[in-house]
């Protein structure tokens, strides 16, 4: 198969490494990539918000399949002009992403189909705010609507945090006011062709910059799957109560999800909430699912972008258990230190079970430089999550980047 894969990120890379262990050999290029992933498969650069252009390419390049990574190009309707065109595309159209662009008509979707979620209110000026503030209290929980590059969410007890926060947002759209959810987060990845939903193995997400949850929220400093805390039969139980009822009202209102419904999940004592969905795999979570994926990435995602995954078996996945962590630029996530010399990269993929998934490289002569924030992903297999978490941080102990930053409590609370 010929694919091409949009987006320049860690996930990316981890889906291109899934994809070249299919057995079947297949002809992949990214737009944009990264210098990790040119290292791998050839890369072109294309402006990935512009679907005619990204619908031209890939009509001219014979493409049979387009993986979209990130969810602007989602948000900006590139999946519209592949369909538009005849090419299968894994990635819902513009109107279906919405569903992570923005959190308003996210929560009216969760509502109309009843998914459980936390109690929000919106507010459209700094007075609704204070009505808002004061009807749910501390800890105050304040996003903004539209897409935000994971910084729209503040979780704080400071009142003049969460007003500050509020109004810094509310000149580019609502602010959404939330109901405080106390427990343990679990992203589950859902595949959906309109109709048919499969899920992957659940992960969980590290959001917050620094060890025991402390510092800023980021787009994610480390996961692990599987996750051998959840009850059985939890995973069914989210298919039934969230992604088929939320694939329905999709159907029903004419706008089919095709692609991706990330499930981001609480697990609180009065029962599970969706805390919000994403359009597209998360980033880190796909570099763990993935590594644990044994069957076809491409079958998979060609099933779901061509309306039959009703007919594909059940993904299987390892025994084994995966474990991710990401390194990140000083200064990161306010305002990263980005163009310093990353070294070790060969010596730390010497750790059997170890991987590497680029996310802000550019090459220097033979040399990689750190050209953003989260700057890669380590990413480690083991029989256990003690073995894991051993070799991912010795991978990372041979990693030279000059004043960076890496949690050291990656799934350490599954460790024996
Ligand atoms: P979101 O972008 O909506 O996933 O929010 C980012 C992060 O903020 C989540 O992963 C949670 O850690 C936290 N968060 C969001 N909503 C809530 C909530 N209602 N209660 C507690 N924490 C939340
Ligand atoms: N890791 C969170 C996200 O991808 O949104």
């Amino acid at each position: 198969m010929k694919i091409l894969v949009i987006g320049s990120g860690a996930r990316e890379h981890a889906i291109v490494n899934a994809l070249l262990r299919d057995e079947a050999s297949h002809e992949i290029v990214v737009a944009p990539g990264n210098a990790g992933i040119a290292h791998v498969v050839e890369t072109v650069s294309l402006n990935t918000t512009d679907g005619p252009l990204i619908a031209e390419y890939a009509a001219e390049q014979g493409v049979d399949l387009v993986i979209i990574g990130p969810e602007a190009p989602l948000v900006a309707g590139v999946a519209n002009a592949l369909r538009a065109v005849g090419i299968p595309v894994f990635g819902p159209d513009k109107a279906a992403a919405q569903i992570e662009g923005s959190k308003e008509f996210a929560k009216e979707i969760m509502n109309a189909a009843r998914v459980p979620t936390g109690r929000s209110m919106s507010a459209a000026t700094m007075a609704e705010v204070e009505t808002a503030l004061d009807e749910f209290g501390p800890p105050y929980v304040v996003k903004a609507d539209g897409l935000a590059a994971g910084k729209g969410v503040i979780v704080t007890s400071d009142r003049t945090a969460a007003r500050d926060h509020a109004e810094f947002f509310i000149h580019q759209g609502l602010v959404l006011i939330e109901e405080f959810l106390d427990g343990q987060e679990v992203s589950l990845f859902v595949l959906s062709d309109g109709d048919a939903v499969i899920a992957l193995s659940p992960a969980q997400d590290y959001k917050r910059a620094f060890d025991n949850d402390e510092g800023p929220n980021t787009g994610g400093m480390g996961a692990y799957s599987p996750l051998p805390w959840l009850p059985e039969g939890f995973v069914d139980e989210i298919v039934e109560t969230v992604a088929q009822p939320t694939i329905r009202e999709m159907s029903r209102r004419g706008t089919p999800f095709v692609g991706l419904l990330y499930c981001g999940l609480i697990v609180t004592p009065k029962g599970v909430r969706v805390i919000e969905f994403n359009a597209r795999l998360g980033d880190p979570e796909t570099q763990v699912v993935l590594e644990l994926l044994e069957s076809s990435l491409a079958d998979l995602l060609l099933a779901t972008a061509t309306g039959r995954l009703a007919s594909v078996p059940e993904p299987v996945f390892a025994n084994d258990v995966a474990v991710t962590v990401v390194l990140a630029s000083e200064g990161y996530p306010e305002s990263p230190h980005t163009g310093k010399p990353i070294l070790g990269l060969a010596d730390a993929l010497e750790v059997p079970g170890v991987s590497i998934a680029h996310a802000a490289t550019a090459r220097d002569g033979d040399d990689f430089v750190s050209t953003g924030g989260r700057v890669l992903s380590v990413i480690a297999r083991g029989a256990d999550f003690t073995d894991a978490r051993r070799r991912v941080y010795m991978a990372l102990d041979r990693i030279t980047l000059d004043g960076s930053h890496f949690r050291t409590d990656i799934a350490e609370r599954v460790a024996e």
